[in-house]
C-alpha cells in the first residue's frame, strides 16, 4: 500500500522536490554526440543553439575501452558548454552493466545543475525506474541539487512493451520514452539486421487476378514499428509524459529518414533521435508543423467562433473535435516558435 500522497514526497533527505508537471520544452530532435569524442566535444558550442537536445552517450556505440573517458568527456561538457535554452541530457549504460553505476553517479555528482534528463536504456518495468528514482534522490541530497534529474527510458525489449504503462507510471521523475528499434528488433528475435527503419520484405501483396494469375501483384511495404509506436504514445499520454522516434541508422537514406520520422510525429510523437548533422534539419522539418497545416488550423479555429457545434469549411465537415485537432497544431507551432525566429517568420509570425 502507499499513499497517493506520498508519490510527490522526495524519495530521500535533502533531495528537491519531484516536478508535479513535465517541462514540455522543444525537443524535436535529441542529438547524440560520442562523449568520450574530443573532437566532437570541441565542436558543442556551435552545435549547442543549433539542436533542441544535446545529448552525451555512454551507452552503445562507445567502445568498451572509451566508456571511462565517455563518463569524464559527460562532465567536461557538463562544466564547461553553454546551453543557452538548449536542454542537456546524457544516456548511461544500462542497470546490468559494468558502468550503470558510475555514470549515474557522475551524472548527479560531478555535472553541477546542467544536465535535465538521464536517458536509462534497456528499461524492462517499473522495478528498474523504482531503482533509479531512489538512486538520484539519494545523489541529488548528496550533491544539493535544487531540481530534479528527470528520467527518459528507451524501450528496447519485448518486456518493456509489455510493461510499458507501468514504467510511465513509475515515478514523477519520468519524462518520456524513446523507441529503441535496434535493440527492440534483436531482442524480439525480428529478422532485420538494420537500426529503425522498414524493411522490403514486410509488405502486402495485392490478390491475384484469376484471368492472369502470373501477372504483377504490386505490394506495399508495411511500417514494422506502427503498433510499438501507438502503443508507446498511448501509454505516455496516458502518464502526461513525451514520446520519440528513437534512431534510423541509414544515414545516407534521408528520404526513408524523414518518413519515418513523419509517421511517429503523425502518431503523436514529439521527436526523434539525430545520429548525424543530416538528420538535425529532417528532424526540424518533419517535428514542426508546416506552414501551411498551421494556416488551415488558425483558419478552422477562427471559423468555429467558441470551438463548439458543427460548420463546412472547403466542402468539409468542422466540429469540436477537428477544432481540437487545429488547436494541437497551434499549441506546438507556438511553443517551437518561441525559440525558433526562423520557423516563426515561416508562419508570418
Ligand atoms: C537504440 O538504442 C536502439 O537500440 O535502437
Ligand atoms: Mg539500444
Amino acid at each position: 500500500m502507499r499513499s497517493p500522497k506520498d508519490f510527490f514526497k522526495p524519495l530521500a533527505v535533502g533531495a528537491p522536490a519531484p516536478l508535479r508537471e513535465i517541462p514540455v520544452r522543444p525537443s524535436r530532435m535529441i542529438h547524440f554526440f560520442p562523449a568520450s569524442n574530443e573532437k566532437m566535444r570541441s565542436k558543442l558550442p556551435d552545435l549547442a543553439p543549433k539542436v533542441d537536445v544535446l545529448l552525451a552517450n555512454l551507452e552503445d556505440g562507445v567502445p568498451a575501452t572509451d566508456k571511462d573517458a565517455a563518463r569524464a568527456g559527460l562532465v567536461e561538457v557538463a562544466n564547461t558548454v553553454d546551453f543557452g535554452d538548449t536542454q542537456f541530457w546524457t544516456r548511461v549504460n544500462s542497470l546490468d552493466s559494468p558502468w550503470g553505476l558510475d555514470d549515474l553517479t557522475a551524472a548527479v555528482l560531478d555535472c553541477g545543475e546542467a544536465l535535465d534528463v538521464v536517458m536509462v536504456p534497456k528499461v524492462e518495468g517499473p522495478e528498474d525506474i523504482h531503482y533509479v528514482d531512489r538512486l538520484l534522490a539519494q545523489l541529488e541530497a548528496k550533491a544539493g541539487r535544487s531540481k530534479p534529474v528527470l528520467v527518459h527510458a528507451i524501450l528496447e525489449t519485448a518486456r518493456g512493451v509489455a510493461n510499458v504503462e507501468e514504467i510511465c507510471l513509475a515515478s514523477p521523475r519520468m519524462q518520456g520514452l524513446s523507441l529503441g528499434p535496434a535493440d527492440l528488433a534483436a531482442n524480439r528475435r525480428m529478422k532485420t539486421t538494420r537500426v529503425g527503419g522498414g524493411h522490403p520484405d514486410y509488405v502486402v501483396r495485392a490478390d491475384a487476378v484469376p484471368d492472369d494469375p502470373d501477372g504483377l501483384r504490386v505490394t506495399s511495404q508495411q511500417d514494422l514499428w506502427h503498433y510499438t509506436i501507438a502503443r508507446m504514445v498511448d501509454a505516455c499520454v496516458t502518464a502526461g509524459i513525451l514520446p520519440y522516434y528513437g534512431p534510423f541508422g541509414d544515414i545516407a537514406d534521408g528520404v526513408a529518414c524523414e518518413d519515418q520520422f513523419r509517421n511517429a510525429y503523425l502518431l503523436g510523437c514529439v521527436g526523434a533521435w539525430s545520429l548525424h548533422p543530416s538528420q538535425i534539419d529532417i528532424a526540424k522539418r518533419v517535428f514542426s508543423p508546416r506552414p501551411a497545416d498551421v494556416a488551415h488550423a488558425l483558419r478552422v479555429i477562427e471559423a468555429m467562433g467558441d470551438g463548439t457545434g458543427a460548420i463546412m469549411l472547403d466542402g468539409k465537415m468542422e466540429d469540436d473535435a477537428s477544432c481540437k485537432q487545429c488547436q494541437v497544431v497551434v499549441a506546438l507551432a507556438e511553443e517551437l516558435a518561441a525559440r525558433d525566429p526562423e520557423l516563426a517568420a515561416s508562419y508570418g509570425w
